[in-house]
């Protein structure tokens, strides 16, 4: 991996609030859910919608838009020879999801080249945008399905004939929302890339800071647990002969919250999605379908917590007579990001006035997946209450326009950066 030693420069203009705002608003509106939020599933027809929109907006800056064929869409301002400057994120959400995750790194980004190029400022290197297929991994697993694939960490075959959670093959939902792109992928590793995105977390505003310096991405290990039992009458089936998947659901549920308690740490785990069968008020349910999310910093501490959860399996399927089959839907490694990036990026914000926090992500993002194959790092600002995933999911406007500012003179420094001492 090339290091950048990159060289701190202002581009000495500011993004327009308004604009950034009300593009926004333009794409939250998309796909309205009550309390102000979006739902935008993967590949669905609202994603095309949004898609559509942010397009639109990146054909009339002017800029050359790729889609490949796993569907990321890639603008370029090729205003410059060399590998591009990349910045972006997603535009899908989770069904719940808010009107920032994801979408302020795409509209950041143009927010930079539209800057840019009102000023009359060409910087020396292209610069790119770009929207990532299923980064939410909702719809579709694993998260950061199109980044994982751009960089070549999934075979596109493969993505392709990845299943939805309502039976749909992505590619055939790619090629029916008119996404399914003739750019080759993997495709080509930028100079850098950058990620800015709101926190999802309390951090920032409970301690008083404006900008997140991100120095890595906590590990993921997502799993789906079919559990199998003997559904029968809610009445007349003794206590001691049951066999019951609804209990076993819940017990994993509060097991795994007294394990991330006695941990402690960084570590977490969520059961997210329990869907029984028959699901009825007088049924011993017959099955019950089961996802959990457990996520850590430290690779190590995540192994320890993976083996400690499928020891307690082995254990309670054994004594509930029930089967407990685990499907694998996405593991990721703890990233680090490249230090000379968030050296970068912290020093931008303090030279902006703001105070700085460096941190690591708790959320999974596109930016860990483009740090396999180059320089990368992200910028969070503050997420009010620490809600996300959640329509209601605010950040203030000066947050918002502060955290694009600070996107656009990292991106600038990076493509001014003095090419001489840039090493292979
Ligand atoms: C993606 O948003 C994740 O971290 O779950
Ligand atoms: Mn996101
Ligand atoms: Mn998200």
């Amino acid at each position: 991996m090339k290091s950048l030693n990159p060289v701190k420069t202002s581009a000495g203009v500011r993004i327009d609030p308004r604009r950034l705002r009300s593009r926004l608003d333009e794409l939250g509106a998309v796909s309205p859910i009550p309390g102000g939020g979006s739902c935008r599933l993967a590949l669905t027809d609202e994603d095309r919608a949004g898609r559509d929109l942010v397009r639109s907006w990146m054909v009339d800056l002017g800029l050359r838009v790729q889609v490949d064929g796993i569907g990321n869409m890639i603008a370029t301002w090729e205003c410059a020879s060399g590998d591009p400057v990349m910045t972006g994120s997603h535009i899908d959400t989770v069904r719940t999801g808010g009107r920032y995750d994801g979408n302020y790194g795409v509209i950041a980004g143009l927010e930079v080249i539209e800057t840019l190029m009102t000023a009359g400022l060409t910087p020396s290197r292209p610069m790119s945008v770009a929207v990532f297929t299923n980064e939410e991994g909702a719809r579709f697993q694993p998260d950061m399905l199109g980044s994982l694939v751009y960089v070549g960490g999934l075979g596109v075959e493969e993505a392709l004939d990845t299943r939805a959670i309502d039976g749909a093959r992505l590619g055939d939902e790619l090629t029916r929302i008119g996404y399914d792109g003739a750019f080759p992928v993997p495709g080509p590793a930028p100079y850098a890339f950058v990620e800015l995105h709101i926190e999802q977390g309390p951090l920032l505003e409970a301690e008083g800071f404006t900008i997140g310096a991100v120095d890595g991405v906590q590990g993921i290990s997502w799993q789906e647990l079919t559990i199998t039992g003997q559904s029968n009458h809610a009445g007349t089936t003794p206590m001691s002969l049951r066999h019951d998947p609804a209990y076993v659901a819940g017990a994993i549920t509060v097991f795994l919250r007294e394990l991330a308690t006695e941990m402690g740490g960084n570590q977490v785990c969520t059961v997210g999605k329990i869907d029984l069968s028959p699901n009825l008020i007088n049924v011993v349910p017959a099955s019950a379908l089961i996802t959990i999310d457990v996520r850590n910093t430290d690779e190590m501490l995540l192994r320890q917590a993976e083996d400690r959860i499928t020891t307690f399996l082995r254990d309670l399927s054994e004594r509930e007579g029930v089967g407990i089959d685990a499907r694998r839907l996405a593991r990721f490694e703890p990233v680090i990001f490249d230090p000379e990036v968030v050296r970068l990026v912290e020093s931008i914000a303090l030279e902006h006035g703001h105070t700085v926090k460096r941190m690591p992500s708790g959320a999974g993002h596109d930016a860990q997946m483009l740090a396999r194959v180059c320089p990368a790092a992200m910028i969070f600002v503050p997420s009010h209450r620490g809600i996300s995933h959640n329509a209601a999911e605010h950040t203030d406007d000066v947050d918002l326009v502060a955290g694009a500012n600070v996107l656009l003179d990292t991106m600038w420094s990076l493509t001014e950066n003095d090419p001489n001492k840039e090493s292979e």
